[in-house]
């Protein structure tokens, strides 16, 4: 497997660097604030808690929390584990060499990259840069997907360029992996950072009968610490597969995670409003700034989440760019480069509430 650039990045410069514009987790909620949210049971379950082994799949509690997130999932069709671990349990489980799989790009990297190490023919399925914004073309979909197909990945809204897609354009995405009958693994990790919430679309599980949905607590919740996260799916033998493997990675939850993790989805409607208020008010102040710098940078409007993936309209390739400004201003953002994507892109977060002074960094230094 390749090394994760994106990781090997942020793992060198997140905590040498004293302003972090390209985080893409949403501001962190502070143990304090979060417990202060407990209801009576979840509080007590905190008191009480044995720092012992917790359940393979995670706790019935929380199982039962999750599964209230979708139309159509019980909680026997919940496996709680970090996000980064299931996309990795998932590959493992649903792929072999040789296989087709088609994903969206530019990608997280293990969206593709489990898939290559494995072996498999990796159709990339690009968004491209518009003048209002980005665009996926679902005939490339259509003209792609064959019987010989595996897998189709999928990750709205998307990391690193803030795109969405419509509720009629999930439709016809599951209109064809249905016709070919290909399992669609779908990343709604930003699920919850929407702009609005009626752009908030329903999960692949629930619309889609061998679709598998992938979300959790590192994004629009603030809670990237906790490592939690949790795969939906209706194929029982899949979750079975993911949780052999298990017992080779984490084997189970940490159990102070999977509290804190139940207390907060019982206020997620509070803790989502929160990242919801952070983000509107970041991105209008975002539109601005790329309005003001119309001849260093092309603003690639975001439609959803706690990304965007802007242009810098200038001769200086991106990286270096990028590593003036770490040097310079001790000013991180993430080159497009390290999503494999041509072109001087960059990633910036919006998701933080010092993002105003971080932008005011960035400004000053142009
Ligand atoms: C699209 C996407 N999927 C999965 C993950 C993994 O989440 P975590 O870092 O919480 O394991 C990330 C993290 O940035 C992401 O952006």
């Amino acid at each position: 497997m390749q090394p994760f650039a994106l990781e090997r990045y942020f793992s060198k410069y997140e905590f040498s660097t004293k302003h972090i514009l390209s985080a893409s987790d949403c501001e962190s909620l502070t143990m304090q604030e979060l417990l202060s949210m407990a209801d009576e049971e979840s509080q007590s379950l905190w008191n009480s808690l044995k720092l012992s082994y917790t359940e393979t799949l995670g706790h019935p509690l929380l199982l039962t929390e999750i599964a209230k997130l979708y139309r159509a999932i019980p909680p026997s069709q919940v496996l709680v584990a970090a996000p980064e671990e299931l996309i990795f349990m998932a590959m493992q489980s649903l792929l072999s060499k040789g296989d087709h799989v088609i994903v969206t790009t530019p990608a997280y990297q293990s969206l593709h990259e489990i898939a290559t190490s494995i072996g498999c023919l990796v159709d990339r399925w690009e968004l491209h840069p518009t003048v209002d914004g980005w665009t996926l073309n679902l005939q490339f979909l259509a003209d792609h997907v064959t019987d010989k197909t595996k897998l189709i990945l999928v990750n709205f809204p998307h990391n690193p360029t803030g795109h969405h897609i419509s509720s009629e354009e999930q439709r016809d995405i599951i209109q064809i992996a249905r016709k070919h009958n290909v399992p669609l693994f779908s990343d709604e990790m930003y699920r919850g950072a929407e702009y609005r919430t009626a752009d908030r679309l329903p999960p692949f599980a629930d619309e889609y009968e061998r679709g598998i949905s992938l979300w959790g607590l590192s994004k629009s919740f603030a809670l990237p610490g906790l490592r939690i996260g949790w795969l939906v799916s209706k194929n029982a033998d899949f979750l079975a597969k993911c949780s052999r493997l298990r017992d080779y990675l984490t084997i189970c939850n940490s159990a102070p995670g999977e509290i804190l993790g139940l207390i907060a989805l019982r206020q997620r409607e509070q803790i989502l409003q929160r990242t919801r208020t952070i983000i509107v008010k970041n991105l209008d102040i975002a539109s601005k700034f790329f309005a003001r710098h119309s001849e260093f940078f092309s603003w690639l409007k975001p439609k959803a989440g706690s990304v965007a993936f802007p242009i810098l309209r200038k001769n200086t390739p991106i990286e270096e760019f990028c590593r003036n400004l770490i040097e310079r201003s001790s000013l991180l953002i993430t080159p497009g480069s390290l999503f494999q994507y041509p072109g001087n892109h960059f990633r910036i977060g919006i998701g933080r509430i010092d993002f105003p002074e971080s932008l005011a960094i960035l400004e000053a230094s142009l």
